[in-house]
């Protein structure tokens, strides 16, 4: 009797996930993406807010040029434009021939959450703004055939991905912080999960639908971290990570799976809220490199002091201290911070197989 009770439960418990898995479709089957996040998602705002000039080697393996991307050649985002059949988005900053089209990019590099110590302004609550200034200037200037001229039904059929948190991360440790301290309850890094709760909320307010959330990377697998912070008696992880900076991650990402699954419940119906494990995608390129044809995966492709990190402050890829490796060479890390077009394309693949979502979604029937 207990057992077919307990079964039944079980039953219910997978119509009520399949009930919540009914996504909104669009009948047009058209793709738009508004993207918030930091330098792993940013194709160009520091050009555009600062005139900074992000230089060669940046860009070569790809664009040829300077995009103010943060890697050789496309990033996750652009391969995954890429299949979705969409323009790669221009950043929201950029004023100079920009196309939002099939969506913006609302991503800064050095973009923190909750932390007040990230010398750009540009925070996620900040982002959330910026996008309300920009529905409603839409809103405004859509009678005269100006602006983006996108239609409501993309904002209310758009995705809105975010891909936050790994700023705030390292902004806490070099506060000084313990690794105790960081992760505490009502410490920096549940504030983050909180303020990204509250970007969905603010969102969904607005009338966004489709929210696909990005955890935060294993930050203390990049050659930078390795290079800069690691302090003698510290533990290094199987895959050869610095351990406390993982745990920083696990610790963020725990907070945010929770309140996933506290918007995914409470939206149940009305909106789907889709958590993507990108700490499991990333963290696999490191454990199992050799599958990928990658020989050192903890050093930079480019910058300087050669191995284990290749990666010395103030003599990071782009200065003329900097060198690349060759290309062809497959790395994981770009710039010691960054990841290598190689390593995007594997990232969007996994990303994009839904394999690492929760619940389990392609972004491309999302999206439809
Ligand atoms: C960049 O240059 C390479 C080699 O010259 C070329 O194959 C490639 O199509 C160029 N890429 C772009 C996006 O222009
Ligand atoms: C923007 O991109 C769309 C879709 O690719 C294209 O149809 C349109 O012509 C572009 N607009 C401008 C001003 O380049
Ligand atoms: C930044 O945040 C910390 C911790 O929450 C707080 O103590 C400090 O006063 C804040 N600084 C500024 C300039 O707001
Ligand atoms: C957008 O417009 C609404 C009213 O139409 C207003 O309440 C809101 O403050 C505006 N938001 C921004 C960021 O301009
Ligand atoms: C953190 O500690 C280091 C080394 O003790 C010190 O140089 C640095 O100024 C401290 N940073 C802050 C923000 O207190």
């Amino acid at each position: 009797m207990v057992r077919m009770l307990r079964g039944l439960v079980t039953l219910a418990a997978v119509v009520v996930a399949l009930e919540c898995c009914e996504l909104p479709r669009r009948t047009d089957g058209r793709c738009v993406l508004f993207n918030f996040g930091d330098s792993n998602s940013d194709t160009g705002s520091l050009p555009a807010a600062y005139g900074f000039y992000l230089g060669p080697p940046a860009g070569r393996r790809f664009f040829n040029r300077t995009t103010g991307r943060w890697s050789d050649g496309r990033l996750y985002i652009d391969f995954i434009a890429e299949n979705l059949g969409i323009r790669y988005l221009s950043p929201y900053l950029e004023s100079s021939g920009p196309n939002f089209t099939d969506g913006v990019n609302f991503a800064v590099a050095g973009a923190a959450v909750a932390s007040n110590q990230s010398a750009i302004p540009f925070t996620m609550a900040t982002q959330v703004n910026q996008f309300l200034h920009f529905k409603n200037r839409t809103r405004e200037l859509r009678p005269l055939g100006q602006g983006s001229m996108l239609p409501e039904e993309d904002f209310r059929g758009g995705v809105y991905s975010i891909d936050v948190g790994q700023n705030d991360i390292t902004l806490a440790f070099l506060a000084n912080l313990t690794l105790p301290e960081i992760v505490a309850d009502g410490g920096p890094l549940a504030a983050v999960a909180a303020k990204v709760e509250e970007a969905v909320r603010a969102l969904y307010a607005s009338g966004a639908r489709k929210f696909w959330v990005y955890n935060t990377g294993p930050i203390g697998c990049l050659p930078q971290t390795l290079a800069l912070r690691q302090r003698p008696g510290d533990e290094l992880d199987p895959a050869g990570c610095l351990a406390r900076y993982n745990a920083a991650a696990r610790a963020l990402n725990a907070n945010l799976a929770a309140a996933c699954r506290r918007l995914a419940d409470e939206y149940c119906g009305s909106a789907s809220v889709v958590c993507t494990d990108m700490y499991a995608v990333k963290y696999d390129l490191f454990a199992n490199h050799d599958q990928y044809g990658i020989e050192r995966p903890l050093m930079a492709c480019c910058g300087h002091g050669g191995p284990p990190y290749n990666y010395v402050n103030l003599k990071t890829c782009g200065q003329p201290t900097a060198t690349a490796c060759p290309e062809g060479e497959r790395h994981v890390s770009w710039d010691g911070v960054h990841y290598t077009e190689d390593a995007n394309a594997i990232v969007a693949s996994k990303i994009l197989s839904g394999d690492f979502s929760q619940p389990r979604t392609k972004l491309q029937a999302l999206c439809k």
